[in-house]
């Protein structure tokens, strides 16, 4: 049996045993648990020498690749470059509705621009070194946030949505890239990545953060995704989710987040009638997301959600409540 402290200790060693004194780390950072905690411990490991790249896709929540930015670098001393894709993604996600298409895309750009981003970084390395600074050497290896059960689950069993949907999420797409993999997590289930990610300084909001899927709110809005939906979903979600948090239900909640359906019903606002589009929430809690029940809110908290969103976010003047379970209905609506 072995405490988290020997197991960031033994880890450390190790990492630093397998990368010796030269060469570079990257990895992808998306802001999520998993990601977080493999890139503080990589930077506790070999500092400078790791790179995280966190790839904006147009599809994050309000204010996600900023707030990623001052908590990993600002706060946690990771370094990381935030890359502004999102026109790219955007672009290619044009007039597309289907939800396998809209992964396939995301999954895509994201290796592209990954990779791309990797070679830009390999050459101002080289160049700051030309100029005389530490030699620190070329991109050797990848960083993976993969867990024990992502590890288990690739060998042997896939899970029953696995196979309905191409659950493509940040890192996993990445590992055909000519570099070799490190992954500090692999021996670990998702609550040990939790303490780990507190004892090395995580903050408790992140580490106790809902998932969120790499295709992002690609696959919350239903019909083609465009800047305008993009922007009205985010701000719903923004809503929904500080009122959840404020009445104290977040850890309660395996999932939440808002879903814009592009239908158009009818409503009333002063005297004059609009005709704009309804927001589904959707919130459950699940032991491991391949069975989910529905959330029963307290009413007065889904009035204020409602309210809040109605008069908040223009474009939106109806919102329902999903009280689908899985199964029949998977968490996602895509
Ligand atoms: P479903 O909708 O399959 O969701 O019942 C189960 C869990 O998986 C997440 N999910 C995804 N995660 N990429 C991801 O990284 C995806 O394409 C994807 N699709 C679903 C979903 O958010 C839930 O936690």
């Amino acid at each position: 049996h072995w405490t988290m402290e020997e197991f960031i200790g033994k880890e450390i060693s190790r990492i630093r045993e397998i990368c010796g004194l030269k060469g570079r780390v990257i990895g992808a950072v998306s802001g999520g648990v998993d990601s977080t905690v493999a890139a503080k411990l990589m930077h506790e490991a070999i500092g400078d020498r790791f790179h995280a790249i966190m790839v904006d896709n147009g599809v994050l929540r309000l204010n996600e690749a900023a707030q990623v930015h001052k908590m990993l670098s600002e706060d946690l001393g990771v370094k990381l470059t935030v890359v502004d894709a999102s026109e790219e993604f955007l672009g290619k996600l044009k007039d597309v509705e289907d939800p396998e298409q809209k992964r396939k895309i995301i999954g895509n750009t994201f290796i592209h621009v990954f990779e791309r981003e990797a070679t830009r970084i390999e050459k101002e390395a080289e160049e700051e070194e030309l100029k005389g600074a530490e030699k620190k050497g070329r991109v050797e290896w990848l960083l993976q946030g993969t867990l024990y059960p992502d590890v288990i689950e690739s060998i042997s069993f896939k899970g029953p949505s696995a196979t309905i949907k191409t659950h493509h999420n940040v890192g996993g797409l990445l590992k055909d890239m000519k570099l070799k993999l490190i992954e500090p997590l692999r021996e670990l289930f998702k609550d040990e990545v939790r303490a780990l990610g507190r004892l090395l300084g995580i903050p408790a909001h992140l580490v106790q953060r809902h998932p969120f899927p790499g295709p992002g709110l690609a696959i919350r809005i239903l019909g083609p995704v465009t800047l305008e939906q993009v922007q009205i979903l985010q701000k719903a979600d923004d809503i929904y989710i500080s009122e959840i948090r404020k009445a104290g239900l977040y850890d309660e909640i395996s999932q939440a987040f808002a879903v814009l359906l592009p239908v158009k019903a009818v409503g009333v606002m002063g005297d004059k009638r609009t005709y704009e589009q309804v927001i589904a929430l959707r919130a459950v809690q699940s032991e491991d997301f391949m069975t989910a029940d529905w959330y029963c809110f307290p009413t007065d908290v889904l009035r204020r959600i409602s309210s809040r969103i109605t008069n908040e976010v223009a474009g939106v003047n109806r919102i329902t409540y999903d009280i689908s379970s899985k199964p029949p209905a998977t968490v996602e609506w895509l």
